[in-house]
């Protein structure tokens, strides 16, 4: 399959494309510094400008699915207003359905929803500083579920951490006590598989470790 990566050369975005890459598939890495980007054997690096529709519709031509990786610094600028998630979601959107593509993967947080079995450090400190970001969040998930001619997942990611794979799981609901981190790969991993399994279509699949 040929996939576009938005963001592709995010942590989690450049880990995608190496999975896919293992797994056989060709990428767009769409992204604003293509200078960023490592070159690899089986992808293409398309600059973009999230703003300008038909730089985003020149960058999904040709795809057979499209993830967007996109993210907004959280942590750098987490209390400024983002609209990058909605956006984003909407332009891409319009661009896969004027080309026909059906298959849409979007990284998304566990902390969207909340949730009273958090971690009262995440419900009271980590949420309230990163809500700008989960209101965006939503407000792109809302955009998915409205698009029933899409195969949308909206990856749910928990905390992401550096370290090597190990068994993950897969959850209905947002984040609580036992479900808070997750490693790049592993979140890599997942995206990579479903791109194909599509074990999550139309869901919001929220991944952890047990
Ligand atoms: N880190 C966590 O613990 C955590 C937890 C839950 C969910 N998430 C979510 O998971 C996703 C990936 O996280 P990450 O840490 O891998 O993100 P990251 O390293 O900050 O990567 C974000 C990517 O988005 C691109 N981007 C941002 N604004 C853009 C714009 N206007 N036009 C084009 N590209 C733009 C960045 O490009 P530039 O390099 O050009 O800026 C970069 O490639 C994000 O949505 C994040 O909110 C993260």
């Amino acid at each position: 399959m040929h996939v576009t990566v938005f963001g592709a050369n995010g942590q989690t975005g450049h880990e995608i494309v190496k999975q896919l890459l293992q797994r056989g598939h060709t990428m767009t890495a769409a992204v604003r510094r293509p200078s960023t980007v490592q070159p690899l054997d089986g992808v293409t690096v398309c600059k973009i400008d999230l703003s300008d529709q038909p730089s985003v519709l020149a960058t999904v031509q040709g795809s057979d699915a499209v993830i967007s990786a996109l993210g907004s610094g959280a942590l750098r600028s987490a209390r400024k207003k983002t609209s990058l998630y909605s956006d984003s979601a909407r332009a891409i959107r319009a661009a896969m359905r004027q080309l026909d593509v059906k298959k849409l993967i979007v990284l998304s947080s566990s902390g969207v929803d909340e949730e009273e079995n958090a971690p009262f450090f995440y419900n009271c400190i980590i949420r309230r500083f990163l809500m700008n970001t989960y209101i965006d969040m939503a407000r792109m998930e809302t955009i998915l579920s409205e698009s029933d001619d899409l195969e949308w997942t909206s990856v749910r990611l928990s905390y992401l951490v550096e370290c090597g794979s190990k068994p993950y799981k897969v959850y209905d609901t947002s984040i609580d006590s036992s479900t808070f981190r997750i490693g790049f790969k592993d979140a890599a991993n997942f995206v990579a598989n479903e791109v194909k399994e599509r074990k999550c279509m139309r869901k919001m699949a929220t991944i952890a470790y047990p």
